[in-house]
């Protein structure tokens, strides 16, 4: 069967060393729909990069003595580690300092100036001379320069402006016609009604106060202002209006766009327009996921280590942390983030619940077989609600996922590993074990707990990876039935399936004493 293509998003990160585990969110769950769709047989892109140039970048290299690029090319290995370490699979990396990113970006700045959906005007805004930088009304804090806080004056800056305004009907248009473009219909409802009922007014799209982006070819006072820079990259990366790459025909558009709250307005108003104005098709959907907030606030750096990624992943893992952040809040909304809600979902769900399923199941056909279960077998009535249930979690996971409910496809798989549990303790192998009669009755006990843990291992996958392939190690199933195919029924598991015990999965964590430690 052919596989179809799904191409899915991050949003290009700004080169910045100290990314917190918000900053993570959004990757992790881009990892995650990109993996679930690879197990269901499709030819996924999974984009992800950096968004290098701007005003910040030339001031903080000024600052670190470097030049511009020296200082973005040590960030950006840095974070291409953080992916690693993380175990994020996209496919692509893309820095708008790419030579192929850069030149395309030229190319559709001319077209869109030479067919006058850019054109020349004057840019009014708020000044801060020590800082040389423009702000709008809005950004200033208290009247003053939210950087320095110093006073600003009125100025003009000679600046090209792209014709968003003319595209206003259109993106009306848009969001009537196709409910579900912009998810959740929350977001949807605010573009609509906080900016392009208001009216959508045409937006500046180059600079002249600073150096650090890509000139204008006809003009190159001009650098052209990070948006439109930013946005392309999304088909940039796919070989549009460059060599680079070829296959923009392949997976272009793109099946979803997963960003932050914050720039859903850039990528539910602005990018359409500019692909409109491109004539391009536009994205099939763009997805404002929810923040994750510290304290009830926002998350800084001055936070310290409770908030690093690394610190994070080297002292709970990777798994763990991935599963946390897909579990613990819904995908729309926002959340609180806090270490003492990390190690209690530790705990109750992959230590108590999971962990504790596979140890005992694997135990125990240790214990009572030698490893390996007979062929002999005696099913029960009591079996069927738990086969049943294990028979129909792919679909009802399947359906969660297609929604984007990442938490909810979770509760699915964790209700089945509490009815697994539930089954232990119904079905009391320990005492089927004392007669050798039972035998037959204790192996199907036992393989219907492994079955269990295979369809729910399998589905486990896209959110953690490596637990996954340890389940998969310790209940020896082999890798031709760790499949989505072979996890929509019960039954591919031979009968005489041999296990192979290994180590706690997920060690219980002493709260009191981590919540000292932290
Ligand atoms: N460079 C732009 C995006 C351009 S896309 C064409 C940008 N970069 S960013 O580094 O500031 O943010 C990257 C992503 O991280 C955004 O989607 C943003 O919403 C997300 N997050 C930053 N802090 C976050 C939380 N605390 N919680 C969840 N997501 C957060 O914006």
């Amino acid at each position: 069967m052919e596989k179809k293509p799904f191409y899915i998003t991050t949003p290009i990160y700004y080169p910045s060393a100290n990314l917190h585990i918000g900053h993570c969110y959004c990757t992790v769950a881009t990892d995650t729909m990109a993996r679930f769709k690879r197990l269901q047989g499709h030819d996924v892109m999974f984009l992800t990069g950096t968004d290098e140039h701007g005003q910040k970048i030339e001031d903080k290299a000024k600052e670190a003595g470097v030049t511009p690029k020296e200082f973005v090319d040590n960030i950006v290995s840095g974070i291409k580690d953080l992916w690693k370490l993380m175990n994020i699979s996209n496919d692509r990396f893309i820095r708008t300092t790419d030579d192929y990113h850069v030149e395309a970006v030229q190319k559709i700045f001319e077209r869109l100036k030479n067919q006058g959906d850019i054109y020349k005007s004057v840019y009014k805004g708020k000044y801060c001379k020590p800082c040389e930088s423009f702000w709008t009304e809005t950004q200033l804090v208290d009247g003053k320069c939210p950087d320095c806080g110093r006073e600003v004056v009125d100025a003009e800056e000679e600046a090209y402006f792209f014709r968003l305004s003319k595209y206003a009907d259109r993106i009306i248009k848009l969001y009537e016609e196709n409910p579900g473009w912009l998810e959740p219909a929350s977001r949807a409802n605010e573009m609509m009604n906080n900016f392009i009922k208001p009216g959508l007014e045409d937006t500046c799209v180059s600079r002249t106060t600073f150096t650090w982006g890509i000139p204008v070819t006809s003009d190159p006072k001009h650098v052209v202002y990070v948006w439109i820079d930013a946005l392309t990259n999304y088909i940039t990366a796919l070989g549009y209006e460059n060599d680079k790459y070829n296959d923009f025909e392949k997976y272009w558009p793109a099946d979803v766009h997963f960003v932050g709250k914050e720039i859903v307005r850039f990528h539910s108003i602005l990018w359409p327009a500019m692909l409109m104005a491109l004539d391009v098709p536009l994205p099939k959907k763009v997805y404002g996921h929810g923040w994750l907030l510290l304290e009830g606030g926002k998350m800084s750096k001055s936070k310290g280590n409770v908030v690093d990624p690394v610190f994070l992943c080297e002292r709970y893992g990777v798994d763990t942390l991935r599963y946390f952040l897909m579990r613990e809040f819904p995908f729309g909304s926002d959340g609180a983030f806090s270490n003492e809600a990390l190690i209690n979902r530790i705990n109750a769900d992959l230590a108590n619940d999971l962990g504790n399923l596979v140890s005992r199941t694997v135990s125990m056909v240790e214990k009572y077989f030698g490893g390996k279960l007979p062929a002999e077998q005696t099913a029960d009535p009591i079996d069927d609600e738990l086969i049943a249930m294990a028979s129909g979690l792919r679909a009802r996971y399947e359906e969660k996922m297609e929604a984007y409910a990442f938490q909810d496809g979770l509760i699915e798989i964790f209700k089945t590993i509490s009815r697994a549990n539930k089954y232990i303790d119904e079905t009391a192998p320990w005492i089927l074990a004392k007669d050798e009669a039972n035998k037959p009755r204790l192996a199907r006990v036992m393989y219907n707990l492994l079955e269990t843990i295979r369809i729910a291992g399998v589905l486990l996958t896209p959110f953690m990876p490596e637990s996954a392939e340890k389940i998969r190690a310790q209940i020896g199933a082999a890798e031709d039935i760790y499949t989505w195919d072979t996890v929509g029924a019960f039954g591919a598991l031979p009968a005489d399936i041999a296990v192979c015990k290994g180590p706690a999965l997920f060690p219980r964590i002493d709260m009191n004493k981590e919540m000292e430690f932290l």
